[in-house]
């Protein structure tokens, strides 16, 4: 691990809060179905996932829930380009319309893998999901449906996020500084 600081704070709790509140109601809005199942990208989405959860609950949408632990950057800051599942979803999910939540939108292999997989496995349709979203690092063509906020090319913790999977607890979203 290089050396380092996460003190500079790139967007605050409160600002976060907000924008959630924001997106889940973009969602429920264009979300007739009855057939809802939101899909968190582990580890990363976990708390953003639970915010979107209880953000839902303002507008009687009731979501089943599951999760898809799948192979990381490993440890570091540059994307080893392959996507593995660790952990499969336990969900039927044939028909069914889907929310697919991962914590931020980087190279986009990610969403492009996983979009893929659900669909090849009939699910109805699946929308994305995201927190953050780093447009000008992507090597795939990829779009989120929701996107929080759009940042800079520089790599960030907390929220879940995670350097080496430690800073995850962070409320806030931080910079990573290397000295
Ligand atoms: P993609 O497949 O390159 O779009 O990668 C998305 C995944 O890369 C995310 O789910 C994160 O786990 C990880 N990632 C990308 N950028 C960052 C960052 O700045 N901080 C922490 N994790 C990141
Ligand atoms: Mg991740």
């Amino acid at each position: 691990m290089r050396t380092h600081d996460v003190k500079e704070i790139l967007i605050e709790k409160d600002t976060i809060a907000q924008r959630v509140d924001e997106l889940v109601d973009d969602i429920a809005a264009s979300t007739g179905s009855t057939n809802l199942v939101v899909i968190g990208i582990l580890k990363g989405s976990f708390m953003f996932l639970a915010d979107l959860m209880r953000s839902f609950h303002r507008h009687g949408v009731h979501p089943r829930i599951d999760f898809l632990t799948l192979s990381s950057y490993g440890s570091g800051t540059t994307s080893s380009g392959q996507v593995a599942i660790i952990h499969d979803i336990r969900e039927d999910i044939e028909g069914a319309d889907i929310l697919l939540v991962d914590d931020i939108l980087d190279t986009g292999r990610t969403l492009v893998f996983t979009k893929k997989l659900l669909l090849d496995r009939a699910a109805k349709s699946v929308r994305t999901c995201v927190l953050l979203d780093k447009k000008a690092h992507r090597s795939v063509e990829f779009e989120a449906d929701y996107a929080g906020f759009a940042i800079d090319d520089h790599f960030v913790v907390g929220y879940g996020l995670d350097y080496d999977n430690l800073y995850r607890e962070l409320p806030h979203i931080a910079k990573v500084n290397f000295r």
